[in-house]
């Protein structure tokens, strides 16, 4: 039984998620999300910027989940922020996944405008198009100055977090302000070599379990909602099965000393997109 967090408005939202950033927009998009939901996946977390939205309401449509059943997030992108376009980029995600609302709405960095879309979302999070509302890659002093200007504290912020670069300092700071934390590249992102590290694999093998199910296991018992990435079927699936054991408080903390403290992405105090 896959498990599920409830963020700071009573929404609901399933632990793991699939995430897909770059996953090509067409048959591969379609056939992952539809492969993710026929596997018992309810969580899909798109983007704008990842130009793949008709096809994850493709794959939606294909799976034939019933809306109420499955959370959608997706995400406005840096430049529909810098331009104002708030609003407009939100209905235009709609449009192209073919919903008439998303389970969670994020602005996907702070770029120059985010207090103004901020406001963007609050409209829209009580217009019932976005059921809850929130950020991503957001500093401490982002969430610091956004609260001195909004009473609608946000329900997530999705950064940068695996055992290379747990990010737990944030995490922390985000829970005791009542903002769960989602992370990305969970799996430590493309072209990373996180899976080949041998405490995974010596960890795995005491559970009979690949070193890709005992990171997202790590987030899981966590406490956070963790969104893996895989173009490949049999990915996709493997990485759902990870309801049915526990690592020991040992092995959690193994995992956890990976942590190198560099980025594999984005820095969100320096980025140029
Ligand atoms: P692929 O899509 O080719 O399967 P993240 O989620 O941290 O962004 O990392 C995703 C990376 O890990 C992708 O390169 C993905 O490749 C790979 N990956 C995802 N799931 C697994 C798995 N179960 N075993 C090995 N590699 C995986």
């Amino acid at each position: 039984i896959q498990s599920t967090i409830m963020l700071n408005n009573g929404t609901v939202i399933p632990q793991v998620g699939l995430g897909v950033f770059q996953t090509p927009d067409g048959d591969t998009t379609v056939n992952a999300v539809q492969t993710a939901l026929e596997n018992g996946y309810r969580h899909i977390d798109t983007a704008m910027i990842y130009h793949n939205e008709a096809s994850v309401g493709e794959g939606i449509r294909r799976a034939g989940v019933p809306r109420s059943d499955f959370f959608l997030t997706t995400k406005l992108w840096n430049d529909d922020i810098r331009a104002r376009r708030g609003k407009d980029a939100f209905q235009e995600s709609l449009d192209r996944l073919g919903v008439d609302y998303v389970d969670l709405y994020l602005i996907h960095w702070p770029a120059d405008g985010w207090q103004q879309a901020w406001d963007d979302l609050q409209e829209i999070y009580a217009s019932g198009r976005a059921k809850a509302i929130g950020v991503s890659n957001f500093q401490k002093h982002h969430i610091d100055e956004l609260l001195t200007h909004s009473d609608v504290v946000p329900a997530v912020d999705q950064v940068e977090s695996s055992p290379q670069f747990t990010n737990q300092e944030l995490i922390g700071q985000l829970r005791a302000k009542g903002i769960h934390t989602e992370a990305w590249s969970p799996l430590g992102g493309t072209g990373g070599n996180l899976l080949s590290n041998p405490v995974l694999a010596g960890i795995g093998a005491k559970y009979g379990r690949s070193a890709a199910q005992v990171v997202i296991r790590w987030h899981i018992q966590r406490g956070i909602v963790v969104l893996p990435k895989s173009t490949h079927a049999e990915r996709i699936k493997q990485n759902f099965e990870v309801f049915d054991f526990n690592l020991s408080v040992d092995d959690m903390t193994a995992i956890s000393a990976i942590n190198t403290g560099k980025r594999n992405g984005a820095d969100p105090d320096n980025f140029n997109f």
